[in-house]
């Protein structure tokens, strides 16, 4: 039987404090007040003393559920996701007002519990432009963070929302230096990926937020045919083999994927892939899956059948 963890487990990461520069498209000037701030330059709760805001048993529970529905909190291990817990503060927003003005320095983030906001970014033309619309789970105002730069696009709410807000220093001291690891490698591979070539620059970002390494001996099943599909897999270095009824019928190689059409379709794996040598893997889960991949996108994935 194939092992397809139910929620992204981070796979451990090098101790290399290499420098994350963001991606292209969202370099920007540097912020200038935070000079001592340098990228990957963290040691993580050393002389760190995060605020603690007291909540009510109900809103922790509200906050708990929300965060473990975010790619960028979701794998956080459990003393930092009490610190975490601890210092953000419930934020109630009203309809059209603006949380983030582009071109801002940014001190914080916000996560969506419910609601819908439209990230704008203004165009050459002086007109603005919707680039993303977050609803409960998403992310926002972390690009400023995770980059040291202004904020690349305004946010504001389209109805009454609830959000979460999060410190720049908590999010630099407890998730900031992993979380920048993990998209600048998965961000690198993605745009090499021919099916997602054509992906917004910010999509691919949380992409790479959401997905989860693994690595897998020789011979060994990642999916096996029959079983519910519970995750989409794209190799990320060695190859496999897909076999129906015990015969050959694909092979994969680095950036190929497989294990859309159970996702797709609701049904069971219609192969087993089995790794041939060593095969590492990078993976979605089914809400990443669905909410992150346009339909569209999804129409490219399913082409390659046709
Ligand atoms: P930040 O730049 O800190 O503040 C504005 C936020 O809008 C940004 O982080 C992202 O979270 C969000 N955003 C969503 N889509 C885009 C996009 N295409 N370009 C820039 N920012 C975006």
């Amino acid at each position: 039987m194939a092992a397809e963890p139910e929620t992204a487990a981070m796979e451990d990461e090098s101790d290399d404090n290499e420098d994350v520069l963001p991606p292209a498209e969202f370099r920007c000037r540097a912020r200038g007040s935070v000079s001592a701030e340098a990228y990957g330059d963290f040691n993580p709760r050393v002389a760190y003393n995060p605020p603690f805001i007291p909540k009510t048993d109900a809103q922790t529970a509200r906050l708990k559920a929300c965060l473990s529905d975010s790619f960028l909190f979701e794998s956080l291990e459990t003393d930092d996701m009490a610190i975490v817990i601890g210092a953000m503060s419930e934020v109630q927003v009203e309809p059209t007002h603006r949380l983030i003005l582009q071109g801002d320095n940014g001190d914080c983030l916000y996560v969506v519990e419910h609601g819908k906001f439209d990230c704008v970014v203004e165009t050459d033309e002086g007109n603005e432009k919707v680039v993303k619309s977050c609803e409960d789970g998403d992310v926002f105002g972390e690009l400023a963070l995770l980059y040291n730069c202004p904020r690349a696009a305004s946010v504001h709410a389209v109805e009454e929302s609830v959000c979460w807000k999060l410190d720049r220093d908590t999010f630099n001291h407890v998730v900031k230096a992993r979380a920048q690891q993990k998209r600048a490698r998965n961000e690198a591979f993605l745009t090499k990926v021919p099916v997602l070539e054509r992906i917004d620059a910010h999509v691919r970002s949380q992409i790479a937020d959401a997905l989860c390494a693994e690595t897998f001996a020789d011979g060994q099943v990642v999916v096996g045919q029959g079983d519910m599909g519970k995750r989409f897999y794209i190799v990320e270095d060695g190859e496999a083999v897909a076999t129906k009824d015990g015969e050959e019928v694909l092979r994969y190689t680095i950036g190929d994927y497989f294990g859309e059409l159970a996702l797709l379709h609701d049904k069971p794996r219609a192969t087993t892939v089995t790794s041939i040598g060593t095969l590492k893997t990078l993976s979605l889960g089914r809400r990443a899956f669905n909410s992150l991949l346009s339909t569209s996108h999804i129409q490219d994935l399913a082409s390659k059948y046709e």
